[in-house]
């Protein structure tokens, strides 16, 4: 066994290591300044409570970004020095968001060991490399981000550091290779236990998701099938699941190498960026040259986002969760005595309300960000919820998790087509969606993003419509200047939430105008954007006459488009005459 001292290095604050919503990102060129990451990884063992720390068992991998596995040496070599027990890495360093949300919550060592909490290296969807981004995030024993009680005294730690610990002397561990490495130090054993990524989580969509009745709609002459994992670590899941598991066809799965660049690309699963399956599935301009497959999808670089598309059809996010609650009994055996709640984002579309309201579940409308859920779901009152930024999820864990949301999808699919897998037409994905219209309505729905605009701007904009919105009469003075054919404004204001379990309240959380025809304009700023202010601007109409539900939704939206912008005084304010992204 390898003997390791421990030496106390002397460092200093440095600015700006206050995490975000999902933890501290920036460029990896910031990260690997002298003692960037040392500094916030101690502040992080600093923020917990001892017993989190010492003796402990801590997670540590991530999407496999640049700088990853040099990350990773460095946060062993100082979880030894700072009396952790051990430390689980998944091989390579790769474990995406919600594999490691599951093996804080599910992984039980050969001594009964279980971890308390873990690393997380990821910059989510944020392209990687030399020149690129950079994350690192905490998540607790019950396998979700660390709450801002914790993140807050992380960053006040930053401020004040004066020295961290390191076992200098411990030789870097050869993460390719499963197994144990045993190291002496001064307080006793340290391990590095090196796993295969992918079991846990494999074992845990197992008891959640009939895998053999999937594995018949795959191997159904039918059924066609293609994933893109943007060379994000998704692609380590991918053909564990769905080719050795579900016996797709290995060419069913495109961009499943995890690189660490993500292969020069942006690794979001949006129609902009997952270019390749966009084109497979003959979407957008670039059509397919064969007959597209049945069903597609993507997911981000570390694996929580995800992005549903039937053959030349997009489903949109929150239609997605929409329909996944509404089908999650009958077709989903984890589900099956009932789902305890449902919940959304607030800019996600009222689609899931409708969900809630027909099938009487209960339901929880939170501000944008997944730790919202993750408390609903530690109180037991929330079975399925998601986002209309492309994540989809249960209370298996508490991360979004984008294979689950593929496998929700497979599973409504092969449920839907039992009778149908010997011959005839299969119901398809498009057909699931027009079915759903058809009972529950339709939200046709976009976003709008006017990316980087000037700070100053973009609080004025805000600051306009937090004003405006609380005289209903002068707001629908204006809207009827702009269109006589939309309906009225019945109520506006600034969305505050009250959480149920812990009684915070979160203030500020976007404005948002609510029409009479239950259409609604909302407007907030982006929390995650790294370059001046981004602001998301959400449309959404219901229309419940089915003779009505099949238009293109731009066309449907254009009326309150245009009062959308007018309204806000768009242009005025940011100076822009169009978005950046239109989703
Ligand atoms: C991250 C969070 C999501 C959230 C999204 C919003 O992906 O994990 O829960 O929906 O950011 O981003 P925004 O830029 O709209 O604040
Ligand atoms: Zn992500």
């Amino acid at each position: 066994m390898v003997n390791f001292k421990v030496s106390r290095v002397e460092s200093a604050p440095i600015d700006g290591q206050k995490p975000g919503t999902s933890g501290l990102r920036k460029k990896v060129k910031v990260f690997t300044q002298p003692h960037y990451l040392h500094n916030f990884v101690q502040s992080t063992f600093n923020a917990l409570s001892a017993d989190k720390v010492r003796g402990a068992t801590l997670v540590v991998s991530g999407d496999g970004r640049y700088y990853s596995k040099d990350a990773i040496q460095i946060i062993i070599k100082m979880a030894a020095a700072n009396g952790v027990r051990r430390v689980w890495v998944g091989q390579n360093g790769l474990l995406s968001t919600p594999a490691v949300s599951a093996v804080i919550r599910e992984r039980v060592g050969a001594d009964g060991s279980k971890a308390s909490g873990g690393f997380i290296l990821t910059a989510s969807h944020n392209p990687g490399g030399p020149n690129e981004d950079f994350g690192i995030k905490y998540n607790m024993e019950n396998g979700g981000p660390a709450p801002e009680g914790i993140t807050d005294k992380i960053y006040e730690n930053t401020k004040t550091i004066k020295e961290y610990l390191i076992a200098e002397d411990l030789p870097d561990v050869d993460i390719s290779v499963v197994g144990v490495t045993k190291f002496e130090g001064p307080e006793g054993q340290f391990d590095v236990d090196v796993f295969d990524s992918a079991s846990d989580y494999v074992k845990l969509m197992k008891s959640i998701f009939d895998f053999q009745s999937i594995q018949k709609l795959v191997a159904s002459p039918q059924f066609s099938f293609c994933y893109d994992a943007l060379h994000g670590v998704a692609g380590a899941y991918a053909k564990r699941i769905f080719v050795e598991e579900l016996g797709a066809q290995e060419s069913s799965l495109l961009n499943c190498v995890p690189k660490e660049d993500f292969g020069g690309g942006h690794p979001d699963p949006n129609l902009t960026y997952a270019k390749e399956l966009v084109a497979r599935m003959g979407l957008g301009k670039s059509q397919a040259e064969h007959e597209p497959p049945e069903f597609g999808a993507a997911a981000d670089g570390d694996a929580d986002r995800n992005m549903v598309l039937g053959k030349r059809f997009f489903v949109t996010p929150s239609d997605s969760v929409a329909i996944i609650a509404a089908n999650a009994v009958q077709s989903i055996p984890y589900f099956s005595s009932g789902l305890k709640g449902v919940a959304r984002s607030m800019p996600t579309s009222a689609a899931l309300d409708v969900v809630a309201k027909n099938l009487n579940l209960k339901f929880f409308e939170v501000p944008t960000g997944w730790k919202f859920f993750g408390n609903l779901m530690d109180a037991g009152m929330c079975s399925v919820c998601g986002e209309e930024s492309f994540g989809t999820g249960s209370d298996h864990i508490r991360e979004k998790d984008g294979i689950w949301a593929v496998l929700a999808w497979l599973s409504i699919l092969a449920y839907k087509n039992k009778e149908n897998l010997g011959g005839g037409k299969l119901v398809t994905v498009e057909d699931i969606v027009r079915q759903h219209w058809a009972t529950y309505g339709r939200h046709y729905y976009t976003r709008y993003d006017y990316e980087n605009v000037d700070a100053g701007a973009a609080k004025d904009l805000m600051a306009n419509l937090v004003k405006l919105q609380s005289s209903l009469s002068e707001v629908n003075n204006i809207v009827k200047g702009i269109r006589s054919d939309v309906s009225n404004v019945a109520n506006a204001d600034e969305f505050e939430y009250k959480d149920p379990v812990d009684g915070s309240v979160s203030k500020h959380q976007g404005v948002r105008y609510l029409f009479e025809d239950g259409s609604r304009l909302v407007f907030r700023l982006s929390g995650t954007g790294s370059e001046g202010a981004t602001i998301r601007l959400y449309i959404e109409q219901y229309e419940k006459d089915s003779s009505k539900i099949g238009r293109d939704s731009q066309d449907a939206l254009a009326p309150l488009v245009e009062v959308a912008l007018k309204l806000s005084k768009m242009q005025e304010f940011t100076g822009r005459s169009a978005p950046t992204v239109i989703t």
